[in-house]
């Protein structure tokens, strides 16, 4: 939910510095983008944690986010040209990772993809500098790059 928050607050920002983006298409992108995380995970009482489904491995939060809103999309009967939009944010928002459905081919996609890598990297820096801060480890690195922390 945090990164949902997140995500939202870099994608208000990308509205008012390029008005040609589409709002609707942003910001339901960005609220629903990784619905599709519910059906890669699930509960497993033996372990006690929460383990990967085949559906992560097979199709991923992406194609799970589809499964997912076109029951919705039906139901209150959302034009097919509208529910293609949003399903190619929806659904190409990891760009040319293997999770995405299709290549990005609109603005919305690709700056949706450039707002969630965004707050993604930026918990994760945070969560490297707190360690490095507590003193836990001197060597961090997020998203293959080695971090250097200047004070
Ligand atoms: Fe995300």
């Amino acid at each position: 939910m945090e990164h949902i928050l997140g995500t939202l607050k870099n994608a208000d920002t990308m509205i008012k510095r390029y008005p040609f983006l589409n709002k609707t298409g942003m910001i339901f992108g960005t609220i629903f983008h990784d619905i599709g995380e519910v059906l890669d995970y699930r509960f497993d009482s033996k372990a006690n944690d929460y383990i990967t489904t085949n559906h992560r491995r097979l199709i991923g939060h992406c194609g799970g986010a589809i499964e997912i809103l076109k029951p919705y999309f039906s139901k209150y009967n959302i034009s097919m040209d509208l529910q293609e939009y949003l399903f190619q944010i929806i659904g190409s928002h990891m760009g040319n990772e293997m999770a995405s459905i299709s290549e990005m081919c609109t603005p919305e996609t690709i700056c949706l993809n450039f707002a969630d890598h965004m707050d993604a990297l930026a918990d994760s820096m945070q969560r490297a500098k707190d360690k490095y801060l507590q003193g836990k480890t001197n060597k961090i690195t997020v998203a293959n790059s080695c971090l250097y922390f200047y004070e």
